[in-house]
């Protein structure tokens, strides 16, 4: 797990999404260390549709976060 965010700073919007998604997955990987049980769960949430908008809302808060830290892409 060692230096899996060195940085914030992403060269596009696309990119800053696909990193919020990696912090979202990360938060839920130091929660439940255990693989069984993040595999077992896995097959629950996918099919809940309430789930899956609040995984999305996770989304969102951290891509507030690196857009923020990059400015929003401004320059
Ligand atoms: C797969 C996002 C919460 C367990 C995935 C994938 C995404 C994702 C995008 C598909 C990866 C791919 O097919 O390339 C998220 C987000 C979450 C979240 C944004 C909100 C915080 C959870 C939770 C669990 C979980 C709560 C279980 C405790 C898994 C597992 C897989 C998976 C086991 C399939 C294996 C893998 O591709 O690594 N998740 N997830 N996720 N997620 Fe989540």
């Amino acid at each position: 797990m060692a230096d899996w965010l060195p940085t914030l700073i992403t060269p596009t919007p696309e990119e800053g999404f696909a990193l919020a998604i990696k912090m979202s997955r990360v938060a839920v990987k130091m929660t439940q260390p255990d693989a069984a049980v993040r595999d077992r769960l896995r097959g629950t949430y996918a099919e809940d549709a309430d789930a899956l908008i609040a995984s999305s809302q996770v989304a969102a808060h951290w891509f507030a976060t690196v857009a923020a830290a990059n400015d929003y892409w401004r320059s």
